[in-house]
């Protein structure tokens, strides 16, 4: 079969789901973002993009710190909720218990299993989003989630969003190890 074109609103799935924790009004507030990911090993660092309306931006911009907490699926409603409501007319600070790290400016969720805590080190301004890079200053995990001292993604559980089909997923079945699956095509090489 063919490829057909498709709208460039077509994003990579699936995306991890994550609440992006800061200081709005001198309240915790988190936002839901999908967008973002690891960019670099040495320093740790990861980019999120972050919606121009949004009162997260602001936040990041004065303080420039944020913190990233992985919701497993079991809170997928708090975490779509956080997402549908602003920090700019709502007060999400309820909704969870919080914890802080090194950083007052950067709150993490107790209750999410995964939580890094990020300082910024580079903007980027586009049109409809701000690009924050982040280097990781702190994560922390739940010890239930560990596996042989590492973190293990089946207890982890994280929630997953797929566009433009704006569906929620769980993580599927392991299907083989990364460095490892394409050792066969060296052989002779
Ligand atoms: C599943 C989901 C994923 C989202 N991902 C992003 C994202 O990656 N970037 C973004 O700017 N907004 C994203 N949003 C929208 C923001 O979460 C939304 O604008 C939120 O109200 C901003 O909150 P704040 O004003 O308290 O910062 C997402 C919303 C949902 C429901």
């Amino acid at each position: 079969m063919g490829k057909v074109p498709i709208g460039t609103n077509t994003t990579i799935c699936p995306m991890p789901v994550t609440l992006i924790g800061s200081v709005v009004k001198g309240r915790p507030n988190f936002m839901t973002v999908a967008f973002i990911s690891r960019v670099c090993l040495d320093p740790p660092l990861v980019s999120v993009g972050i919606n121009k309306r949004s009162a997260t931006r602001e936040a990041v911009l004065r303080n420039q710190a944020f913190s990233v907490n992985f919701p497993s699926v079991a809170m997928m409603k708090e975490a779509d909720y956080c997402g549908m409501v602003s920090g700019n007319n709502t007060d999400k600070s309820m909704l969870f218990e919080v914890f802080y790290g090194k950083r007052p400016d950067a709150p993490m969720i107790q209750r999410c299993p995964l939580c890094i805590e990020c300082t910024v080190v580079e903007t980027h301004d586009f049109r409809s989003h701000t690009c924050f890079i982040g280097e990781i200053t702190a994560a922390h995990i739940d010890e239930s989630c560990l596996a042989g001292g590492r973190p293990d993604p089946k207890k982890i559980n994280p929630l997953l969003l797929t566009m433009p089909d704006n569906r929620y997923w769980a993580l599927g079945e392991n299907v083989g190890s990364a460095w490892s699956a394409g050792k066969e095509l060296l052989k002779g090489k």
